[in-house]
């Protein structure tokens, strides 16, 4: 059947999500799969039917892609789709609803307060803020990728401005405390999690800037991790992924405290990028798996 990548669209993430799309098509055509590519900022999802489309390949990310609304359509017009249902992606692309379901799951996040666009949040909110979670907060809108409107932040002043950033993208910012420490990230394919990456990055934090732009941001994979740890980190990775209902393909984020402490989850991606520095694929490598090897096994989750 003919397959659909949908790719670009109109979130903060529409750059990367064209890198991912053309990277994820390119694999599809040379496999001699009969695709074709679609950007819902520019055309009209409306060719999917007149194309005749059987399953569509998901490249968007961030909101309007990732975030369950293009898997409602897909759902209405009985196509299938790679990656996770239309509940999952919703609450997955929100990282408060997220973190409360993995509270209520015994799952380790960090700690957050939640400030809202209205009222307006004041320097003496910020101050007491600091005195009970300081020296050092993390600041994300509640729905965003690749750290998109995210601040670290070490004085109230910057928590205020901060703050104001993030409501740039969400009525809802999440004001975490810090945990200092490596990032990891787990890749799902199916039910299996793959080898966890590590991420370094001589940066204040593994921020827009390293993820696509720096040089001098570093990948290990294997990711160091003793067996025992990466077992535990695998083993988080799929529980945190079945507590928020997600399926087919995705990745875990986490950062861990100190050296040898405890995993924390940042977040899931339900569509993570797969541009040529895109973490994914690094796994996939590591797990014995090419580019276009992965993209038709992600391609093959679309029919369970
Ligand atoms: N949100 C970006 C695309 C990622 O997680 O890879
Ligand atoms: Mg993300």
């Amino acid at each position: 059947g003919k397959v659909a990548v949908v790719f670009g669209g109109s979130s903060a993430e529409r750059a990367i999500s064209l890198l991912s799309g053309s990277a994820v098509f390119e694999a599809l055509t040379d496999a001699g799969v009969d695709c074709i590519k679609l950007d819902p900022a520019e055309q009209s999802l409306a060719l999917l039917k007149s194309e005749s489309v059987d399953r569509v390949f998901l490249a968007l990310h961030g909101p309007n892609g990732e975030d369950g609304v293009i898997q409602g359509y897909l759902k209405t017009l009985d196509i299938p789709f790679t990656g996770s249902n239309v509940s999952s992606s919703a609450i997955t692309m929100n990282k408060l609803y997220t973190k409360q379901i993995w509270q209520q799951s015994n799952l380790p996040t960090a700690g957050y307060r939640v400030v809202k666009r209205n009222p307006p949040f004041t320097e003496k909110e910020a101050r007491m803020l600091f005195a009970k979670q300081g020296p050092v907060l993390f600041v994300k809108p509640a729905n965003e990728g690749s750290s998109v409107g995210m601040s670290k932040v070490r004085t109230p002043e910057e928590l205020v401005s901060a703050v104001s950033l993030a409501h740039q993208y969400d009525d809802i910012a999440l004001v975490e405390n810090f945990i200092s420490g490596k990032e990891y990230t787990v890749a799902i394919l199916g039910n299996r999690a793959l080898p966890s990456i590590c991420m370094q990055t001589p940066r204040e934090f593994y921020d827009y800037i390293a993820k696509y732009e720096s040089t001098t941001t570093q990948y290990f994979c294997p990711s160091g991790l003793s067996e025992e740890d990466e077992l535990k980190i695998r083993h988080l990775a799929l529980n945190a992924f079945d507590a928020v209902g997600c399926s087919g393909w995705g990745r875990v984020d986490f950062i861990r405290e100190g050296d040898k402490g405890d995993f924390f989850l940042l977040e899931i991606n339900t569509i993570p990028g797969m541009t040529k520095s895109s973490l994914v694929p690094k796994a996939a490598q590591a797990a014995g798996m090419n580019f276009q090897q992965l993209v038709l096994a992600i391609l093959d989750t679309s029919f369970e």
